[in-house]
């Protein structure tokens, strides 16, 4: 089995023990072309970012979308790739004492590689609004906008600790649901495709915004890419 074969593997038979349901759906997406997370050979890579590093201020500034982009979304990488290695050698050595620590890890890992990786997609420079079929599922899982949009918001700025605010296709009832994300894997929903994520995670904010996530999410709101969002529940609900 080649290490393409052991990931692809680990993503469909694993659901239960190496990765969840959420990430053969995100693989899924993967596979649709709006997601790129690994390589040829089944390696996590990290992608460019898709503007460059000025372009979202100055809602959000250069020096912290470099240090957010490069170091810890890189280290997540570099970290999904190592737990992958280590898995795989603890069973070819048939030591499975270590298989628990770092099957969290890459559960860990994993998460923030994905969410990252949909996060950057999800911003722009300009506001705007959601509008067509996303405005219509919004209205019908959450009453109006501004009721989803406080929600929302409210969820993000109140998680534990890090982590993500995160609004997703649940194809089980087919409607919009919101997760408070803890760390990177923590308090999901089985099943439920991320269509917009916020990162809350002191690294996304500090450096402009201080001990102020409260104002870093609600100036999110200026800069998130309502059609990226309508693009990927109209993947979500194909693959859903
Ligand atoms: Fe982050």
């Amino acid at each position: 089995m080649n290490r393409m074969q052991f990931l692809k593997g680990g993503l469909l038979i694993g659901g239960a023990g190496i990765l969840n349901t959420n990430n053969v759906l995100a693989q899924s997406i993967e596979e649709n072309n709006l997601d790129k997370l690994t390589d040829e050979n089944g390696s996590f890579v990290l992608n460019q970012l898709p503007y460059t590093e000025s372009f979202l201020e100055p809602n959000m500034d250069a020096e912290t979308l470099h240090l957010h982009h490069q170091f810890h979304h890189g280290g997540a990488v570099k970290g999904a790739n190592n737990d992958i290695k280590m898995i795989r050698k603890a069973i070819d050595d048939n030591n499975l004492e270590t298989v628990d620590f770092w099957t969290k890890k890459l559960s860990y890992h994993f998460g923030s590689h994905l969410l990252h990786t949909i996060f950057w997609t999800n911003l722009t420079n300009k506001k705007s609004d959601p509008k067509g079929e996303l405005l219509k599922l919004i209205e019908k899982s959450f009453g109006t906008f501004d009721k989803f949009k406080g929600y929302i918001a409210e969820s993000a700025k109140n998680i534990d600790g890090n982590g993500w605010g995160i609004l997703a296709y649940q194809p089980y009832s087919g409607s919009l649901t919101i997760m408070q994300c803890e760390n990177h894997e923590k308090l999901q929903q089985w099943g439920a495709i991320p269509i917009l994520v916020i990162d809350v995670w002191e690294h996304a904010y500090y450096l402009k915004y201080k001990n102020k996530r409260q104002d870093f999410v609600d100036t999110l709101f200026n800069i998130i890419n309502w059609d990226n969002v309508a693009e990927r529940l109209n993947k979500a609900k194909k693959i859903g």
